[in-house]
């Protein structure tokens, strides 16, 4: 659930194209994920068995969960393959002044 107020998250030049960074806002686990060059900001717990998504591999806009494969779509945290069947969450995200702001 978003809080509605955007937090600095992390400078964008720490997010380059194809890059990944874990930070934590309002204590929950966010995975920012650059693809092409547009920043998304993801939960970092698969809802599949609650294992942390960021060291799966990210493609073509999704990010696939490293323990049993499930891919989530970094726009819409939709599951795109089993054995997640459960979206994860997905916050908003605005670029300011070279900053990566998330309202989670
Ligand atoms: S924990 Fe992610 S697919 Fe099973």
């Amino acid at each position: 659930m978003a809080s509605g107020e955007f937090t600095k998250a992390a400078q964008l030049s720490d997010v380059p194209h194809g890059a990944k960074l874990v930070v934590e806002i309002n204590g929950k686990p966010i995975l920012l994920c650059n693809w092409n060059g547009k920043v998304f900001a993801v939960s970092n717990i698969c809802s599949h068995a609650e294992e942390k998504l960021d060291c799966g591999r990210m493609s073509n806009g999704w990010i696939a969960c490293p323990i049993h494969g499930a891919r989530f779509d970094l726009a819409t945290g939709k599951a795109k393959n089993p054995p997640a069947k459960q979206p994860i969450p997905i916050y908003a995200v605005q670029l300011v002044d070279g900053w990566i702001e998330v309202d989670a």
